[in-house]
């Protein structure tokens, strides 16, 4: 009996029936440049901040924990600047939680949240899974979203909620600010809640706009980040979002009590205290990913201009071939389903050169 037959058994939701889950493949390859991690380990400093942090936890592990995590939102309004105070910020488990928070608050059934494909896969399941319709919007050539295309769209569906993904997954490129106001404005109809999902941002090419700087007196704006990349804390789950404190008030509505352990409050703080030696890599990342660019191009393929730690690129006769013959060489990249591209992270030195080899071998049989 196969998954749709067990499931058909199920008194399931209507609406769930016939839908797959979220499914990146998990797999034990030497080089894992599917999922956007940081590949970079721990720095040996964070990593003993953290281990302290996690320790002096377990005397108080038998109480809940700070339901408010105040420390926690203090020190990510300190890490991002722009005023921001305790009051504009939310974490939850993943930005992905944050983002289901904010469709529990702002969408849910006879709703919609709109977002712009080619982007982050995990929109329409949210959508889905809170009872949210999702309207794709449409982008330009190459992937591209101009402020009035966007704003014109969203002045014809309506939505309750936009996600504009800047740097967007998974072409990596970062929205311009004007698309952001324009989106905003084009959403004052419909009273749209607007979350530009900035969970790339720090690796963004120097004078990239952050929608940080736009939250001053636009109370339906938020701005969604993680410490999943760029702080190399996938693994501990923690995203957050920064706006006007009537959202963060919206959401404790929907979140579920005590939503982050203790262990993940002491671990994120304990890493924002250390935050210079977690972000050090970044700017090596960022040497890998303009090296994938730039050898990509050399190999007459099509990469995307890449704001992000990773890059889309076009070009290929045969992605499913390229894919399936890197892995056999025990690199692990992405297929995103696009006829004729691939996505790759960048990864370290070595793990960015292996794959770069073993594509130009593959492309020159
Ligand atoms: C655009 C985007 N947003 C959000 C996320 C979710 O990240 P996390 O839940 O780890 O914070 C990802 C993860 O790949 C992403 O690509």
């Amino acid at each position: 009996m196969d998954q749709f037959e067990r499931l058909s058994q199920l008194p399931l939701r209507d609406d769930l029936r016939g839908q797959h889950p979220y499914g990146a493949p998990q797999l034990d390859v030497p080089i894992l440049l599917n999922v956007n991690e940081n590949t970079f380990g721990l720095p040996l400093d964070a990593k003993e901040a953290i281990l302290k942090a996690v320790a002096d936890e377990l005397d108080g592990l038998n109480r809940y924990p700070d339901r408010e995590f105040t420390e926690l939102r203090r020190a990510l309004a300190a890490y991002l600047g722009h005023g921001l105070t305790d009051a504009n910020i939310w974490a939850a488990n993943g930005s992905n939680e944050v983002l289901q928070q904010l469709l529990q608050a702002f969408g849910g059934p006879g709703r919609s949240a709109m977002g712009f494909p080619p982007t982050y896969s995990m929109y329409p399941l949210l959508a889905s899974g809170t009872g949210t319709a999702y309207v794709a919007g449409v982008r330009g050539d190459d992937y591209g979203l101009t402020a009035e295309s966007a704003a014109q769209q969203v002045r014809a569906q309506a939505p309750n909620v936009v996600f504009l993904c800047s740097p967007n997954n998974p072409t990596g490129t970062a929205l311009g600010l004007d698309v952001v106001e324009a989106v905003y404005d084009a959403g004052e109809a419909s009273q749209a809640i607007v979350i530009v999902d900035e969970a790339y941002a720090e690796f963004a090419h120097a004078g990239t706009g952050s929608a940080l700087t736009l939250l001053e007196g636009r109370p339906r704006l938020v701005v969604s980040r993680t410490m999943s990349k760029a702080f190399a804390l996938a693994g501990a789950r923690v995203g957050y979002l920064a706006s006007a404190p009537e959202v963060t008030d919206a959401i404790r509505l929907v979140r579920l009590p005590y939503h982050l352990s203790a262990i993940t409050q002491a671990t994120a703080v304990a890493a924002l205290r250390n935050s210079d030696a977690l972000l050090a890599n970044v700017e090596a990342i960022k040497v890998q990913r303009d090296r994938i660019v730039a050898e990509l191009e050399q190999m007459g393929l099509r990469p995307a201009p890449s704001d992000s730690n990773f890059v889309f690129f076009g070009g290929l006769e045969d992605p499913v071939s390229v894919w399936e013959k890197l892995l056999a060489d025990g690199v692990l990249i992405r297929d995103v389903g696009i006829s004729g591209h691939l996505r790759v992270t960048a990864g370290t030195e070595a793990e960015t050169g292996a794959f770069l080899d073993g594509l130009r071998s593959i492309l020159a049989k």
